[in-house]
């Protein structure tokens, strides 16, 4: 970690990685923890002294009471969620006034948004991307369209520009013939937030964070969603909306390229997904099943079953390639601790044919396995990497030759604490 630069920590594969519990780890070294892409799509876990908290568009360097943190433009906001979720935090004891400020480039999410989702959705059929419901689509789709608004908004003319807007939403929902929404309650809520919004520093956060990297200060970028969710590097249509990769940490917080130090990658030692799309590791067995409980594979956001599978080296080497990624952190190894066999995908087979790059569409693709043995030990209390078992090592250690990108942190379980550093 150097001064005056941004280090990103960005999920590599489908999300939920355990972007929140490292970047909170990681929080006493930076001045700066930044959000710059997503939304409240985002479920991000943090869990210390056996309290737990799921951050959704707050940061989760904000449990580190000195640190500034940052809801940068790329972001989306919805501002009766972010309420709930600030307002928790203030009953938890951390006040977020001083050290959350928000971009003004940032949009809002409308209610309206939100029954946009549901009625694209719908109208999907079976070709359902299985959003979140957040109105995530919709409202980057509305700020490549110029129509957006934006938290910046919310300062001057704010009914006239909301009605409006509302308006427009509600005559395509009828062109669409939806018309199973009543959002009465939903919209009283959310001018509520927007009330409670203006509370805090709404600011032109780019200037901010680009004058703290002059003062020398460092910046921890804290990605949402994944490498194979990015709006142009994922497993489109079935991904999210915006760019959750490194080229997003740029455009969704306004700092250069040459400001980017380290890269982490974070993946977990196997695979999973929540939505519908292609997941060519994914298991329909009781090794899947077995992952998911031993992993508590359900959605923070929605409680949805995640679809789980082994660990895809083609998948994470793409994401190495596209993002950058300097330094990998392998998450939620312990839950494997019970397996006789570990499986990592090396390469994806079709009609005879194999490949080990990311092919265009990776519908219809068999995963080729090469197959470890398991280290059949608890490693939840383990607390330095010289008590890793041999296997443990073996598989860190195929990981980083056939990525030539060094692992250098190890997770063995959900707390702070259970963080081990191999370098
Ligand atoms: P994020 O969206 O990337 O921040 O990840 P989520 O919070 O959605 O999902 C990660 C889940 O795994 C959370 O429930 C974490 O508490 C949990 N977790 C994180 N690291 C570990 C780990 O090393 N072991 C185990 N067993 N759980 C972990
Ligand atoms: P974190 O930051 C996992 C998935 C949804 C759906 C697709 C599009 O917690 O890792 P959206 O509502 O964004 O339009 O949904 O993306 N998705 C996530 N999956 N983790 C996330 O965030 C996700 N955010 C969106 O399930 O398949
Ligand atoms: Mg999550």
């Amino acid at each position: 970690m150097v001064k005056g630069k941004v280090d990103a920590l960005l999920g590599i594969v489908f999300g939920d990685e355990g972007k929140g519990k490292v970047v909170d780890v990681f929080t006493p070294k930076y001045d700066v923890v930044a959000r710059f892409a997503g939304g409240p799509n985002a479920g991000h876990t943090i869990i210390f002294e056996d309290k737990k908290f799921v951050l959704r568009s707050i940061p989760s360097g904000i449990f580190d009471k000195g640190k500034l943190n940052i809801i940068g433009n790329g972001c989306v906001i919805a501002p009766d969620l972010f309420m709930d979720e600030a307002r928790e935090l203030e009953a938890s004891g951390y006040d977020l006034k001083n050290r959350l400020h928000i971009s003004k480039r940032a949009h809002l999410i409308l209610p309206t948004h939100r029954v946009l989702d549901r009625a694209y959705e719908a109208a999907k059929g079976k070709n359902k991307v299985g959003t979140t419901g957040k109105g995530i689509g919709p409202t980057y789709s509305e700020k490549a369209s110029r129509t957006g608004l934006r938290v910046g908004d919310i300062l001057e003319n704010f009914q006239q520009k909301y009605q409006a807007l509302k308006s427009r939403h509600e005559q395509i929902l009828s062109e669409l013939h939806y018309t199973d929404y009543n959002i009465t309650e939903e919209e009283q809520k959310w001018m509520e937030g927007v009330e409670y919004m203006r509370q805090f520093s709404l600011t032109d956060t780019e200037t901010e964070i680009n004058q703290a990297l002059r003062q020398g200060k460092n910046v921890l970028a804290e990605g949402a969603q994944g490498t194979m969710l990015d709006i142009d590097h994922g497993t489109y249509p079935f991904v999210s909306s915006s760019s959750t990769t490194c080229g997003g940490v740029c455009t969704g917080l306004g700092v250069a390229p040459n400001t980017i130090g380290q890269v982490f990658g974070i993946f977990k030692a196997y695979s999973t997904r929540v939505g519908s799309g292609p997941f060519p590791v994914e298991l329909f067995d009781e090794t899947g099943d077995k992952i998911r409980q031993i992993g508590h594979e359900y959605g923070a956001v929605t409680g949805r079953n995640r679809r789980c599978g082994w660990l895809d080296l083609v998948a994470l080497k793409y994401a190495i390639m596209v993002n950058g990624v300097t330094q990998l952190i392998m998450m939620k190894s312990d839950v494997l601790d019970g397996f006789d066999t570990i499986r990592a995908c090396i390469a994806y087979e079709k009609d005879g044919q194999q490949t080990t790059d990311m092919p265009y569409d990776t519908e219809g693709w068999a995963p080729v396995y090469r197959d470890f043995p398991g280290w059949k030990q608890d490693l939840t209390s383990l607390t330095s990497a010289y008590q890793f078992p041999k296997e443990l090592k073996d598989y860190i250690r195929f990981i980083e030759e056939e990525t030539e990108t060094p692992v250098t942190i190890v997770s063995v379980g959900p707390d702070r604490a259970q963080t081990i550093y191999r370098y």
